[in-house]
């Protein structure tokens, strides 16, 4: 039973990603989000649903209801089904808006508009709520090889690294990109110095770090850092 409420799930969530129509809505946790319905939407709309697909495929969380009430739909009558205070809703163009959005709030979003004939559209969002980026954790090691070479070894993990890229820099040269990945190894010539940057980065927001790698280190120096930024 539960098995097959399971599947059925999983079903229709794989049917409502499938719909290309979603429309993806990325943010930033803490500020707050607005979905939109699209521009083409008839202008007879006669009442609309914001909802979130519930438990099973055919519950619904009813997030809030809006009715036309009067001739002209100018005294947009509308009701909060929630209580949820951080739903709000936009009259003018029927948005639905999240404030301060959480990484709880990520998942799909319905839109069901009822036209004056009582012809139902639907239309999908997928929204992704993210933090900032954490301070990086940044470690250096250097070792020397044979053949007047160093092997380098740098590390710049962010404490809560879900999802998150990191763009390594020698100089202002990108040598190597790679999701969930924070460590780079490179080779560089003995004796010499370099300067290595990480730019730590997820949908919404990114960090660097600019460190200078000598080698081979002498314990004063083991490592130092230039200077970080965030946006
Ligand atoms: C809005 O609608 C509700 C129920 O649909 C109704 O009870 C209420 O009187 C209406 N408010 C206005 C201002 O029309
Ligand atoms: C919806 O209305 C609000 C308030 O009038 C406005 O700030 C926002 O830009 C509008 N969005 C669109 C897509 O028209
Ligand atoms: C989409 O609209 C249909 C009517 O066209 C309705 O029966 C169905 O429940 C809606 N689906 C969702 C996911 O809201
Ligand atoms: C690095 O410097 C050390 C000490 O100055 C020297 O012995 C060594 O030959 C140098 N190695 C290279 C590859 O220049
Ligand atoms: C991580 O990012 C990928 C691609 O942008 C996305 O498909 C996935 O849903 C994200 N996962 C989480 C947990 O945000
Ligand atoms: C990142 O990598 C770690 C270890 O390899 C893994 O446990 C984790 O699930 C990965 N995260 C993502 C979002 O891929
Ligand atoms: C790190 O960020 C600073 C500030 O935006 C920028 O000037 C610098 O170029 C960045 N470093 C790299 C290697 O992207
Ligand atoms: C860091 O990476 C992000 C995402 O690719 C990019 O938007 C940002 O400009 C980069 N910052 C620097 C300083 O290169």
């Amino acid at each position: 039973m539960w098995g097959l409420a399971l599947v059925l799930t999983l079903l229709f969530l794989k049917g409502l990603q499938g719909q290309d129509s979603a429309k993806r809505v990325v943010g930033l946790s803490g500020t707050c989000l607005r979905l939109w319905p699209p521009k083409t939407l008839a202008k007879n709309i006669e009442s609309v649903q914001w909802k979130r697909p519930g438990p099973s495929p055919s519950e619904f969380s009813v997030i809030l209801t809006w009715k036309c009430e009067s001739d002209h739909c100018k005294d947009k009558n509308w009701t909060l089904n929630h209580l949820n205070k951080r739903f709000g809703f936009i009259t003018q163009n029927l948005s639905l808006t999240i404030q301060a959005a959480q990484q709880q709030d990520s998942g799909f979003y319905i839109f069901e508009a009822t036209d004056e004939h009582g012809k139902v559209k639907n239309y999908t969002f997928q929204v992704s709520v993210f933090d900032h980026v954490g301070e990086p954790h940044v470690l250096q090691d250097s070792k020397v090889l044979e053949g007047g070479r160093c092997q380098v070894t740098l590390s710049c993990s962010v404490p809560s690294g879900d999802n998150v890229s990191y763009d390594w820099y020698r100089g202002s040269v990108l040598i190597e990109t790679a999701r969930n990945h924070s460590t780079l190894e490179d080779q560089i010539d003995a004796n010499s110095s370099h300067i290595y940057t990480c730019n730590v980065s997820n949908s919404v927001s990114w960090t660097n770090r600019t460190f200078i790698l000598h080698c081979p280190g002498d314990s004063q120096r083991k490592w130092s850092t230039l200077g970080s930024n965030r946006g």
